[in-house]
């Protein structure tokens, strides 16, 4: 196992097959989970990697091989929309995969949406969900927020991970969950959580396709602060992983790809 200093970085050809690949290692995850007896908890992403992920999970067969009644999700950012929004994260992944799965509705946790068209209070929403959040934490969790059992993170051109945008007052921001505006990824407004709570993870997936990405990757596994390059600033507490395309990992040096997948 990678300890959460050396991650483990795994490149696929290209971005169809990096989704069907993480896809099956999820399912596989959720199935070791659950053997476990216990409830699983996963904090989803959004983005075009993810949505293709969720996509690939509703058309496998395996599907049917997880309990998806006993799967708590959460969101690692979601754009301040109103509930149903087509560029909402949830709505996203609820038509990709959450809408066709039988999901214990009070075991998913969408982050609050506005309440109408460019209006709403994203601080009081932010507040909202660390609620629920720590609602959500057990006492051998010694922490505000529940431990995740796999927390997934899209990363953005510019090293952006969940909403924490390069430059942005959210990168210093304590409390389990922030409000983000003026964000430079359309919409402007956003809610996120927090460095601290994407600490909490056991396991942190990373998912990265596309040229553009290329240069972060590189500079978020070669040691960037996490102020220039956020991605650089998130890692599981017992693994990380990097799962990418081969055009998201043309800069790195070759020993940190170790293993490429045709
Ligand atoms: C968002 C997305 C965003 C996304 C990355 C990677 O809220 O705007 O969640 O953070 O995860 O930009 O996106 P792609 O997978 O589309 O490259």
């Amino acid at each position: 196992m990678g300890a959460a200093s050396s991650p483990d970085v795994v490149v696929h050809r290209d971005a169809e097959l990096l989704a069907q690949a993480v896809a099956a290692r999820f399912l596989t995850r959720l199935v070791d989970l659950q053997s476990g007896g216990r409830i699983a908890s996963v904090v989803l992403t959004g983005g075009s990697i993810a949505i293709s992920i969720y996509a690939a999970v509703a058309a496998s067969p395996t599907r049917d091989a997880v309990d998806w009644g006993r799967i708590e999700l959460w969101w690692g950012d979601e754009r301040f929309l109103v509930d149903g929004d087509p560029n909402r994260n949830a709505t996203q992944a609820g038509a990709a995969l959450l809408d066709v799965v039988p999901l214990n509705l009070d075991l998913l946790h969408p982050m609050p949406a506005a309440p109408r068209v460019g209006v709403g209070d994203p601080e009081a929403a932010a507040e909202a969900y660390a609620r629920e959040l720590a609602s959500a934490s057990r006492p051998g969790d010694h922490a505000r927020v529940p431990a995740f059992d796999l927390l997934l993170l899209g990363v953005g051109p510019d090293g952006h991970v969940a909403s924490l945008f390069p430059g942005h007052p959210a990168l210093h921001d304590e409390r389990a969950v922030a409000a983000v505006r003026a964000a430079p990824k359309p919409p402007p407004i956003r809610l996120t959580l927090t460095f601290p709570t994407l600490a909490r993870a056991r396991e942190t997936w990373f998912v990265v396709s596309g040229a553009d990405k290329a240069p972060v990757v590189r500079s978020a596994l070669s040691g960037a602060g996490r102020l220039q390059v956020p991605a650089a600033g998130v890692t599981g507490q017992r693994r990380t992983r990097w799962l990418l395309d081969k055009a998201a990992a043309a800069q790195l040096p070759s020993d940190l790809a170790r293993t490429t997948l045709r």
